[in-house]
């Protein structure tokens, strides 16, 4: 052991790799830090979590995560302003939904104060990878799967948690388009859609490769019943401006609850935007991008933030939505990330420092 904080282990890596990375011109997750967090699930409880060097993990083949699926994960940004102060978004927001996930998935579910004091562990050992360009962030990745043995179709009997983080830049690296879905279907009722599971996303990925090779980024899922109902995308909720006001449709056990769309929701209405929360259906969609009161299509997400929606396609037609002076997007976006980066007041609360 080298040395603890705030009661985790820390065992430092003998090298670094960061005077390889090149900080202007970050891309969305590739580049690993120095130290990921390790914790285990065995003997019927969380053992205690350690800052390890970042490294490959051994597991035996039988694991359940490789023949079950049993994976929940979360998705949060560190930002370090000018002072060097490093702050999180509403932490205890992931830390809950990863519970909400891991219950959903039948994992234990794990205690608070060794995600948020394993977490912040980790963001002192490595808060030099922490960015401070504008647009660039420290993508954190904690996530939990079994790794527990045997072929049974059943709970594992042991789990591992891991955070690791990324310096990362946009996810998106040129305009949006989407492609309103038609066919298939990313959850149903009843099942894991409102659960960060890793198998919500690799049933995506065919569907979602086959509206990349027709020239669109992301699908846009719609209800499993009857596909007439927008729901979310492949990897943000969404939101839709007619004339002025600003709609998304509700959460269910069908889509993340996601916590960048609750802060807009919030700030949206804190500066007088009108906000609807309600059912949307295609064709009110389509209709307004054939009149024109279609202003604005943009999804929310962490790792996304705000991304403007250029245009999508529906049986076989695209509809352009025009780049637009004062966009609810672009305002939206600088105080959100200005709360994010301690460039603003927060007035909500959802700042969260790193001490
Ligand atoms: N919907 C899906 C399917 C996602 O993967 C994400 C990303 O986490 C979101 C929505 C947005 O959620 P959040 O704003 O909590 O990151
Ligand atoms: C996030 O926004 O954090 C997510 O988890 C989305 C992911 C698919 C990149």
């Amino acid at each position: 052991m080298d040395a603890l904080i705030n009661d985790i282990e820390i065992i430092k890596a003998k090298t670094t790799k960061i005077n390889d990375v090149d900080f202007d011109n970050l891309t969305f997750g590739k580049i690993l830090t120095d130290h990921m967090l390790e914790c285990d699930f065995k003997d019927g409880k969380w053992q205690a979590p350690k800052v390890v060097p970042y490294q490959p993990i051994t597991l035996d083949p039988s694991a359940k995560i490789f023949h079950y699926g049993q994976s929940v994960f979360e998705g949060m940004k560190a930002y370090k302003d000018a002072d060097g102060t490093v702050w999180l978004f509403r932490p205890l927001d992931n830390f809950k939904r990863l519970n909400i996930s891991s219950k959903r998935l039948a994992i234990p579910e794990l205690p608070e104060d060794y995600f948020m004091n394993g977490l912040k562990a980790l963001l002192k050992v490595d808060s030099d990878w922490i960015p401070r360009n504008e647009g660039s962030s420290l993508y954190i990745r904690p996530f939990i799967f079994a790794s527990g043995k045997g072929f049974h179709a059943s709970p594992a009997d042991e789990y591992k948690f891991i955070i690791a983080c990324a310096p990362s830049g946009s996810y998106f690296s040129g305009e949006v388009k989407v492609l309103i879905e038609e066919k298939y279907s990313r959850s149903a009722n009843g099942g894991v859609g409102f659960a960060k599971a890793g198998g919500n996303y690799a049933g995506q990925f065919y569907p979602t490769q086959l509206a990349v090779d027709k020239g669109y980024q992301q699908v846009i899922w719609t209800d499993d019943n009857t596909h007439e109902y927008i729901e979310e995308a492949g990897a943000m909720n969404i939101f839709v401006r007619i004339n002025d006001t600003l709609i998304t449709g509700p959460t269910s056990d069908r889509i993340l609850d996601g916590i960048t769309r609750k802060s807009i929701i919030e700030l949206a209405q804190s500066k007088g935007i009108p906000v609807e929360v309600r059912k949307i259906t295609v064709s009110e969609v389509v209709e307004a991008a054939k009149n024109g009161s279609l202003k604005e299509m943009f999804g929310a997400g962490t790792a996304a933030v705000i991304s403007p929606i250029s245009g999508f396609g529906y049986k076989n037609e695209d509809y352009d939505i025009p780049e637009m002076e004062d966009a609810y997007a672009s305002f939206l976006k600088k105080h959100i990330t200005d709360i994010q980066t301690n460039k603003s007041e927060d007035p909500f609360g959802w700042r969260y420092k790193v001490e």
